[in-house]
């Protein structure tokens, strides 16, 4: 069975799993001759034998800190098969990369010190590589000979390390004794553990058959590319994750759901008849229907077009999960804005019990609800895996926040359909004589919003348009009593004031909205919901110590003696537009010329 296995290591930082690897490398005579010299020289240890963790990474961290700190990928091969190796870190703070290597592997390699029994680490790794879909695995239960071979502390290892998989649905699983550091089972078998009668890991690692249990039905090809060298063709390509595709089978463009037949295929640059998964492809169709990058090809597939669905996610970033913030999903060739819109719980990696939650902190698991900024291509990861596994990344750090798979698309979002209206959004807008726009003023508390808001709408109003004004406090008063000032809150407040604006804006009238709306990202989406042509970014931008010495409402004494907490400009960020459509200084330029530049750029978008 020459088959390439692709497989995980996962280890505490002191389970020696660098050593096992180093030894599988070694026992097998992978090593170039000079290397090994190397390894003589400079990895004596104590005893003054080869220090194999040192065959890993030539890593400066690693040798100071004996911490490996990335993915490493290693190939090798023996004569029965060919393996790549994707070693990831024990160190508790690396454990974005150990998902990233799981999600690559068929099986996992999970190292336990035999001293400290099935540690948290332990459920950790097999939580995350078992959320990553990974269903063939082995417990190397290492440092045997710390405790002489003893068969009975074995088996007592050997059962916590059952009760705990027993949890998830493993297809294969080994638990073998070893040291990694005397070579007892790594690559060859012990005769110092006679009592163990199966095989050393490399031998299982040759032999066992990891393929998944349920092959994928249907055919699935996530675009990557739309292609159009000329008029006459228009081919989208990618890869093909699932099934096979032939000339003339019928596919559904997804989210679209238009279909259309295969005219032509090309596979590595050749015309061919058909292709199947893994091949990188390029497909014609014969009918010009709406595909483009991040659209997905199917045919008989588990895959819909959806905006809302739930999740399993493993948090990474340094910075707690936000309800509502918006961040980039990145799920198959797809990237799209998306939030979560609901966290239903935590999920304690100890137990796997759900624990009621309301934040998720670096390293945590948790199930939540993500709401797209549109429809996408979704699968359960269990039907797709490449329409169903998904990253978050932060929008202003660009990091990869969170990852995780979809678990099930929700229904609240099948069943919604938008209704064509009769009376458009343009008629209502005509029969008012005027374009429709919302005016979104931000700046501090005590900045002038209000009183330039509402000049600005008698202003309007004499020059007979038709206007609705959204005053931040009259807003909170009602539609948004149940909102307090934390961030979280502060982001639905936006939300909500940015689906009214729309609503008005679509009822034809001009909507001024006056909200101290801190957050560039909270801006940017209510721009998002609104619609960039209609969306007008007044910065009030009078300064603090101005705004703090007109002190209107007397909030800022209270917020200076701690008594109002969060308050914008004292104890909470206000993040200033970086290209308003207008900026107004109310310290500086009188009530009248404020207005008056604000209707100038309105009038300078009706040109
Ligand atoms: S926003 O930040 O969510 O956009 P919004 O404009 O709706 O704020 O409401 C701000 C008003 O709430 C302020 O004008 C002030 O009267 C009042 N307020 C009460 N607590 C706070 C606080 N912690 N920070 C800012 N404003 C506060």
């Amino acid at each position: 069975m020459n088959t390439l296995l692709k497989f995980a290591t996962c280890g505490s930082v002191d389970d020696g799993k660098s050593t096992m690897i180093g030894r599988m490398l070694f026992d097998a005579k992978l090593l170039f001759t000079d290397q090994e010299r190397t390894l003589l020289l400079e990895g004596r240890r104590e005893s003054g034998e080869i220090d194999y963790s040192l065959l890993l990474d030539g890593l400066m961290a690693e040798r100071e800190q004996r911490i490996t700190i990335d993915v490493a990928y290693r190939y090798f091969t023996t004569k029965r098969r060919s393996f790549i190796v994707a070693d990831a870190p024990g160190h508790e703070e690396y454990t974005r990369n150990m998902a990233v290597a799981a999600s690559f592997a068929d099986l996992a390699v999970i190292l336990v010190d035999v001293t400290r029994g099935a540690a948290i680490q332990t459920r950790r790794h097999l939580r995350i590589c078992a959320m990553m879909g990974i269903e063939h695995f082995v417990f190397a239960v290492n440092k045997m000979d710390l405790l002489h071979y003893d068969q009975r502390r074995f088996e007592k290892v050997e059962r916590e390390l059952m009760r705990m998989a027993a949890e998830y649905e493993i297809r294969s699983l080994r638990i073998i004794p070893m040291s990694a550091t005397e070579g007892d089972n790594v690559t060859r078998r012990s005769e110092r553990m006679p009592w163990y009668v199966g095989p050393s890991l490399l031998e299982h690692l040759e032999e066992v058959d990891a393929r998944r249990a349920d092959a994928e039905e249907g055919f699935v090809l996530p675009v990557q590319r739309v292609c159009r060298p000329n008029r006459n063709f228009r081919g989208f390509q990618g890869q093909i994750e699932a099934g096979s595709v032939a000339v003339g089978d019928e596919l559904t463009a997804l989210p679209s759901g238009e279909r259309a037949r295969v005219a032509r295929i090309l596979n590595a640059g050749a015309e061919a008849e058909r292709a199947e998964a893994g091949c990188a492809v390029t497909v014609a169709l014969d009918g010009e229907i709406d595909v483009s990058r991040g659209c997905a090809l199917v045919r008989g597939a588990r895959a819909e077009a959806a905006d809302l669905f739930s999740a399993q996610i493993l948090w990474m970033d340094d910075a707690r999960l936000v309800e509502g913030k918006s961040y980039i999903l990145k799920l198959g060739t797809k990237s799209v804005p998306a939030a979560v819109v609901r966290i239903r719980c935590k999920i304690d990696v100890n137990t796997g019990d759900e624990v009621p939650a309301d934040a998720v902190y670096k390293n945590e698991m948790a199930i939540c609800e993500i709401s797209t900024s549109e429809k996408i291509a979704l699968s359960r990861f269990r039907d797709h895996r490449a329409l169903g596994a998904l990253i978050l990344i932060d929008r202003l750090t660009n990091m990869t926040a969170g990852g995780g798979v979809v678990l099930q698309v929700l229904r609240r979002s099948r069943n919604l359909f938008r209704q064509d209206m009769a009376v458009t959004r343009e008629f209502r807008a005509r029969q008012k004589g005027q374009e429709p726009r919302t005016v979104w003023l931000t700046g501090l508390s005590g900045a002038g919003k209000s009183a330039i808001a509402n000049e600005l709408e008698k202003r309007l109003a004499a020059m007979g348009r038709h206007t609705m004004l959204l005053d931040g406090d009259n807003v909170r008063l009602g539609l948004n009593r149940n909102l307090g000032f934390e961030e979280a809150d502060r982001i639905e407040n936006i939300r909500r004031i940015a689906e009214v604006a729309k609503l008005m804006n679509d009822a034809g009238l001009i909507a001024i909205v006056a909200c101290i709306s801190p957050y560039r990202q909270d801006r940017q989406n209510a721009r998002e919901i609104i619609g960039a042509d209609s969306f007008v970014e007044v910065y009030v931008s009078t300064p603090l110590e101005e705004c703090e010495r007109r002190d209107a409402k007397g909030l800022y004494v209270r917020a200076r003696s701690g008594e109002i907490p969060n308050f914008t400009g004292i104890s909470s960020p206000y993040e200033p537009p970086r290209a308003p459509a207008v900026a107004l200084d109310t310290s500086r330029v009188p009530l009248a010329d404020c207005v008056e530049a604000v209707l100038r750029a309105l009038r300078e978008r009706e040109a």
